[in-house]
């Protein structure tokens, strides 16, 4: 019994930004489907509700009215649903999978990384602290989506892209500043885009039929949500790595668990909280009567938690064997980067293990996030 739990009716987006576990376990054994009026949305938070939010796009669709990801992006595969989702989604996969991305994560990706390693080795063994989020994770994860794409591009614009449209993508308030920033990360975006596309790059997707503006908005999409993510998954996976007690030795010692503790850490504490969907039509889940047109939230972090899935849901173990979790989502908007994000969160903490064997935390680290959650930053030392 969840003692003293806040009700749907009072939840915050303060409060869940904070720390979203407490407020999912007591939603999970009350409300499991619950109308949340500071958010105007549903939360669905139980393992079986939300694989079925998922799954099932002619009750639940991604072509939501209003959408502030296509007012942002313009239409693209996440905007979408059934044959013209399949037909983007199917296309725009090929530079992601193992198939065609092997050459990328074997030779060019632990290249970057290292390169990156080599800017702040000289300060780190002189003693200076490092904060690991800017210094690395944040530019290997935007040089990995260049690299995978062959694309040609400076990474400090595509880090200035990606925040400016992900200002854009959570203006759910329509502020007219936020529209701006947006607008010009966009256009940045697109001049980028087309110029690459002159100089003959991306042809993968000019061959497989698809317009500029198609490769325009998906890319988009990708810029807004492929980056953040595995820069917080190689924070939060280091973060586990220092503060878990043993862990990081046990992971010297056998290195193939760490992608063990991978999939652990992404279980315990998804970067990503939920995918959003729209109700088609008055529909009725565990019990619950959701009217056509509500906002619903699949709360994928919340089931990744499920004590009806998992048994002691909140400790973080590498005895598991449940099955796998939600982190990249089910059904067909499962996430499109999920082979290469998994790759660049193991290729960045390897390298990081085997330039460093005496790294450690300098201050203590403040998590946070709902929607995207993970560390705010990683201070350590590295002589
Ligand atoms: C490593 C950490 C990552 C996590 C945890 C993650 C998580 C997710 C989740 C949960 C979704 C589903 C969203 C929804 O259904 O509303 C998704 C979709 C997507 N992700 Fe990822 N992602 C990651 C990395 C990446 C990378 C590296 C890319 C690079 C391209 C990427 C591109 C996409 C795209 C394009 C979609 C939309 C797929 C579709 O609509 O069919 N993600 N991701």
């Amino acid at each position: 019994m969840t003692e003293g739990f806040i009700r749907a009716e009072h939840l915050t987006l303060a409060v869940l930004e904070n720390d979203p576990y407490p407020a999912f376990a007591a939603l999970q054994e009350h409300e499991p489907v619950a109308y949340v009026p500071s958010l105007d949305m549903w939360l669905v938070t139980r393992w079986d509700d939300v694989v079925f939010v998922c799954e099932h796009p002619e009750l639940f669709r991604s072509n939501t009215e209003p959408s502030w990801l296509r007012d942002c992006l313009g239409e693209n595969m996440l905007t979408l649903d059934g044959a013209p989702h399949d037909r983007l989604a199917d296309g725009m996969r090929p530079p992601f999978v193992s198939s065609s991305a092997l050459p990328v994560v074997r030779e060019g990706l632990p290249a970057l990384y290292d390169e990156l390693i080599d800017h702040f080795a000289a300060d780190a063994a002189g003693g200076a602290e490092i904060e690991l989020m800017t210094a690395y994770a944040e530019p290997l994860a935007n040089l990995s989506l260049a690299a995978a794409l062959g694309w040609t591009v400076d990474w400090r614009d595509l880090a200035d892209w990606n925040r400016g449209v992900c200002t854009g993508i959570a203006n759910f308030e329509n502020d007219p500043e936020r529209a701006a920033i947006a607008a010009v990360a966009n256009a940045g975006l697109a001049g980028a885009l087309d110029a690459a596309l002159e100089r003959g790059e991306l042809q993968s997707y000019v061959e497989r039929g698809f317009t500029r503006d198609e490769i325009v908005n998906n890319i988009r999409l990708m810029v807004s949500g492929g980056i953040n993510e595995p820069r917080d998954g190689v924070a939060a996976v280091m973060w586990v790595l220092l503060t878990m007690p043993g862990l990081m030795q046990s992971v010297r010692d056998e290195p193939a668990l760490l992608r063990k503790v991978i999939e652990e850490t992404f279980r315990w504490m998804s970067p990503v909280g939920t995918a959003t969907r729209q109700a088609v039509a008055d529909t009725e889940l565990a019990g619950v009567r959701i009217p056509a047109g509500s906002l619903v939230a699949g709360c994928l972090s919340a089931a990744n938690r499920d004590p009806r899935r998992w048994t002691r849901p909140d400790e973080f173990s590498l005895q598991r064997r449940e099955g796998a979790h939600l982190a990249f989502a089910t059904g067909e908007h499962r996430c499109l980067g999920e082979w290469l994000g998994r790759q660049q969160v193991r290729l960045a903490v390897e390298r990081l293990l085997h330039r460093f064997p005496s790294i450690r935390l300098t201050r203590p680290v403040e998590v946070r996030g709902f929607e995207f959650r993970g560390p705010l930053a990683l201070h350590v030392r590295l002589d």
